[in-house]
């Protein structure tokens, strides 16, 4: 009954918009088949924190693990793209036309000579990478996301692109956290989406499969209960900029191993693994039986993940916790856990990304600035 009137809610007011997510392969399993992986690594290292590095610019990533994508399209008549969904940034930004990098080639490029809607602008966008970086200018266009056109909407155009972006299955990135943290303020597609009245509600929720090529989702303006089972745990966002929440613990069968005394963690669909300190996670997969290894990988033995703890992540005092078959991965070398040292200069100290959020029903609340997580149904 209740899914039946949230139904039809949503189609009287076509408020539904819904991003199906594709769970693609990522750039480390399409390097390892080619056997380019090592190689790549090495002149690329993973450098978690460079996304979140506060130098004006746009932030990117050079996350390899990073493997759901939807597609949105730009302009009039619509060019679409394959999009990075990511909830610890602000900008959209694609490939375009004017691109003079090989990494823009094989992946959709905006041309807006094509699109009657398209308005210019002379304000350069930079985006860094630590290995390299992005440079392009904004434009506005009408964006159409989960069929809705979202008007006037401010994105990055690429000019220049490292080379590492020719590795990413997804074109450009989609933004979804504050405005605060956006480049060149720019307005990020939910605000526009919300002061364009064209979400029900000023949320949206995100369901990332962990087996299925098919069936994840960005939801946009609603919360689907079909989704979850049980109470929606919600905890208030200590910063909005990211979506940041304050961790009290993290706990193997009761004891504390990382974030000793509480620490502060956001919720970031745009990192694959969960992120920490780098004597908290070495303290925490010394409990795993991992070690971390030359390319920073935190490989462990697939033999052991039957015997391995779960572990607990304790935020506004709810526990959550993440059995072994969710955190540990195996891959053509072996299995590694997904837990990764990093240490930031920055306000938070932990990125609860996919690995985390994978386990949970996600609500992002931009209403009263929390955060929800449910059980999977
Ligand atoms: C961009 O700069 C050029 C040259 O300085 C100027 O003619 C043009 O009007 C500017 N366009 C916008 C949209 O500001
Ligand atoms: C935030 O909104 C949700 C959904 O309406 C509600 O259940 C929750 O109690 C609210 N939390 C706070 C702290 O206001």
């Amino acid at each position: 009954m209740k899914q039946f009137l949230i139904l039809c809610v949503c189609v009287a007011l076509s408020q539904c918009i819904r991003v199906p997510l594709i769970k693609g392969k990522t750039a480390r399993q399409r390097l390892q088949e080619k056997g380019l992986w090592e190689e790549y690594r090495k002149e690329n290292p993973y450098v978690p924190w460079i996304k979140f590095v506060q130098t004006g610019q746009e932030s990117m990533t050079n996350d390899a693990d990073l493997c759901y994508y939807g597609v949105i399209s730009i302009g009039t008549p619509p060019q679409s793209f394959n999009i990075l969904m990511d909830t610890g940034s602000s900008n959209l930004w694609v490939p375009s036309v004017y691109c003079s990098s090989q990494s823009c080639q094989g992946h959709n490029m905006f041309n807006p000579q094509q699109s009657s809607t398209f308005q210019s602008t002379n304000e350069s966008i930079s985006v860094q990478y630590g290995t390299g970086s992005m440079t392009g200018y904004m434009g506005y266009d009408t964006v159409t996301v989960g069929g809705i056109a979202v008007q006037n909407q401010i994105f990055g155009l690429s000019e220049t692109e490292a080379p590492f972006m020719g590795t990413m299955t997804w074109d450009g990135i989609m933004g979804l956290a504050y405005q605060a943290i956006s480049s060149d303020s720019a307005t990020p597609v939910f605000d526009n989406m919300m002061s364009q009245n064209l979400v029900a509600e000023d949320v949206f929720s995100v369901y990332l499969s962990s087996n299925e090529q098919q069936g994840s989702m960005l939801l946009l303006g609603e919360i689907d209960p079909s989704y979850y089972t049980g109470s929606i745990y919600w905890i208030p966002l200590s910063s909005e900029s990211y979506y940041q929440v304050t961790m009290d613990s993290i706990t193997i069968n009761g004891q504390v191993v990382a974030c000793n005394g509480g620490c502060q963690a956001i919720v970031d669909t745009g990192t694959s693994f969960i992120i920490g300190p780098s004597s908290d996670v070495s303290n925490l997969n010394a409990y795993l039986g991992a070690q971390t290894d030359q390319y920073g990988d935190s490989v462990v033995s697939c033999n052991s993940i039957q015997s391995m703890p779960s572990v607990t992540f304790t935020l506004n005092g709810y526990a959550f916790s993440l059995p072994p078959s969710s955190f540990v991965s195996q891959g053509n070398s072996g299995c590694m856990t997904g837990f990764s040292g990093g240490d930031f200069g920055s306000s938070f100290s932990w990125i609860l990304g996919d690995v985390f959020i994978r386990n949970w029903y996600t609500i992002f609340n931009r209403a009263n600035n929390t955060v929800g997580l449910a059980s999977l149904s």
